[in-house]
């Protein structure tokens, strides 16, 4: 029995032994934080940012409208430019979700729906009651229709009759303006061609798309690559561009998807000038990111990657609305909205544009703080931990002088519609925890669990030869290993040991 104890407890710490010099060569050869790296790009459902993931996006939509102060004395020519009055923000929290549909070593393939959730949030808006507050507005149909029918040639006079009716400027409640914009000429077209009734701006903004995303994960297609997408929907390029133009789209076209990412996760170990490409669905086109600066969000340090740069000049499959150049700062998204209505992004109250709104409008305030979208990565682990998306929705108008009076008033305006902007919320407690932890705690641990490490398995040995060696004490271990001179130098510490008669007389007892 005893014996039986004896060469488990020697297994034992053999075993432990072993494990902690294996760990220790192993740890020499790699770094805590890199390994966890690799078990992130595996993906696995059990990593506590999986449900985070899954779960995504979340936060707060943002938007804001224009109200028209001054529509009449405009229309009269008493006022020579329109006084836009921002509205906003009219905030709704949102909540995604990430549908995994297949999953292999090297790929997952899953469908977004960015707007499972959506849900009105009256005490963060600019007043708890303004979804029923009536504001002025362009009446988009009105102008985007004429701005799309300029193009051919003497449809202006039946345009005209046809739109009699139509005001330019329409009172409203802002719900109505959001939600369910319509118009009698409008349901009257809808009922002869296939066309959305509904222009209502979050309307359509929120609507369901299909976003079948198929990413790289796991080690086979490397840190670097993890969470590229291979393809959207089955495609390589964004189909919305491609539908009515498939030979316009050369190389420079920025609508292929391949290597991009989604915006959700990011590589691992991103550099600042990591080429980093995003698809971004709202506008059917790829955004490249630009590393501006570094800044602190929630305790980390992140990388400020812009989504849009001040100034840019639109790709050149993107740089005309219907007959109408745009200035820089601004690109073409008609095709990618409803009826494909003439519409044209630009960051927020056209700042970073070369368009001279000041001829047309007052009431604007264009400034970076408040209207340049951006994204903060955590560089080591690739993940979002703030982002502000920001557009606003233009209407570029042509020459109008054809039409009637009131509408040759807009002639060449771009006509900000409305703007947005998704304000990620902050990840979750247990999420942040984790990050803090790989980020900044591991890479310091590491030389103190190596060290823990080396001396377990040191004390380890040291145990070991000792009950090998039947020795009861690590002192008799060390005489039995040196011999005489330990013996000496106990005589000489200890010239008259004390506890020789005791030991004596126990003996002399039994
Ligand atoms: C919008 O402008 C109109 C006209 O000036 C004004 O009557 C109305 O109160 C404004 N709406 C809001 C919500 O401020
Ligand atoms: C999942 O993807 C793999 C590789 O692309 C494919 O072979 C498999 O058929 C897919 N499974 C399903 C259920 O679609
Ligand atoms: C908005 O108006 C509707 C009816 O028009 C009313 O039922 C609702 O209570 C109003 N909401 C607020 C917040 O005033
Ligand atoms: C980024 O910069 C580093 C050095 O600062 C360089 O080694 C690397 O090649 C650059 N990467 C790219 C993609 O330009
Ligand atoms: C963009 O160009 C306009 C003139 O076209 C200039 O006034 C403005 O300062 C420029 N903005 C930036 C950020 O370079
Ligand atoms: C206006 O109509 C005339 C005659 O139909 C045409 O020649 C001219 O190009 C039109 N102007 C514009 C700006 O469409």
């Amino acid at each position: 029995m005893g014996h039986t104890c004896f060469w488990l407890k020697i297994g034992a710490i053999a075993v432990f032994c072993l494990l902690n010099i294996y760990l220790f060569v192993i740890s020499c050869g790699i770094s805590y934080q890199y390994a966890m790296a690799q078990e992130q790009i595996r993906f696995r459902e059990q990593m506590p940012t999986m449900d985070s993931w899954v779960n995504s996006p979340f936060g707060k939509l943002k938007s804001y409208l224009f109200n028209v102060t001054n529509g009449a004395e405009f229309l009269s020519g008493r006022d020579s430019k329109i006084k836009l009055q921002q509205i906003g923000p009219i905030v709704y929290k949102i909540t995604g979700y990430n549908n995994v549909l297949n999953r292999t070593e090297s790929s997952v393939t899953y469908r977004k729906h960015r707007y499972r959730h959506i849900e009105f949030v009256p005490e963060e808006s600019v007043s708890p009651d303004i979804l029923n507050k009536t504001i002025v507005q362009f009446n988009s149909f009105l102008m985007g229709a004429a701005a799309k029918y300029s193009q051919i040639p003497f449809t202006s006079m039946g345009f005209n009759a046809l739109t009699l009716g139509e005001q330019v400027f329409m009172p409203g409640s802002v719900y109505y303006f959001l939600w369910e914009f319509t118009r009698p000429a409008l349901e009257l077209f809808g009922k002869m061609m296939p066309l959305a009734t509904n222009c209502g701006t979050l309307y359509n903004a929120l609507k369901e798309k299909k976003e079948v995303y198929t990413v790289n994960i796991g080690n086979e297609p490397g840190m670097d690559n993890f969470f590229r997408i291979q393809n959207l929907n089955g495609e390589l390029k964004i189909e919305e561009r491609v539908k009515d133009n498939p030979r316009n789209l050369d190389e420079s076209c920025p609508i292929y998807v391949a290597n991009t990412l989604d915006n959700s996760l990011y590589p691992p170990f991103l550099t600042r000038n990591a080429s980093l490409n995003i698809l971004a669905t709202e506008s059917c086109r790829v955004l490249p990111l630009r590393y501006q600066r570094d800044q602190v969000h929630d305790g980390m340090n992140a990388y400020r990657f812009a989504l849009l740069q001040a100034n840019e000049t639109a790709p050149t499959c993107m740089d005309t609305t219907y007959g109408v150049k745009l200035p820089r700062g601004m690109f073409d998204v008609s095709k990618c909205v409803i009826n494909d209505a003439p519409s044209a992004f630009s960051m927020p109250h056209f700042y970073g544009s070369s368009y001279d709104w000041r001829q047309h409008f007052e009431g604007l305030d264009p400034n970076a703080e408040q209207h340049e979208p951006f994204v903060l990565l955590e560089p080591t682990m690739g993940i979002p931990i703030n982002e502000k998306y920001r557009f606003q929705s233009n209407t570029p108008l042509p020459d109008f002088n054809n039409y009637s009076n009131k509408l040759a008033k807009l002639s060449n305006m771009i006509v900000p519609i409305f703007w947005y902007e998704f304000d990620m919320d902050h990840l979750p407690g247990y999420v942040l925890h984790m990050m803090r932890f790989n980020v900044n705690w591991l890479p310091r641990l590491q030389p103190y669990l190596m060290a823990l490490q080396l001396l377990c398995a040191l004390w380890c040995l040291l145990s070991l030869a000792r009950r090998c060696s039947r020795s009861h004490s690590y002192g008799q271990l060390y005489r039995k290993l040196c011999g005489a001179p330990d013996v000496q130098l106990e005589t000489i510490l200890n010239p008259k040991p004390q506890h020789e008669p005791k030991l004596n007389t126990e003996l002399a007892l039994k």
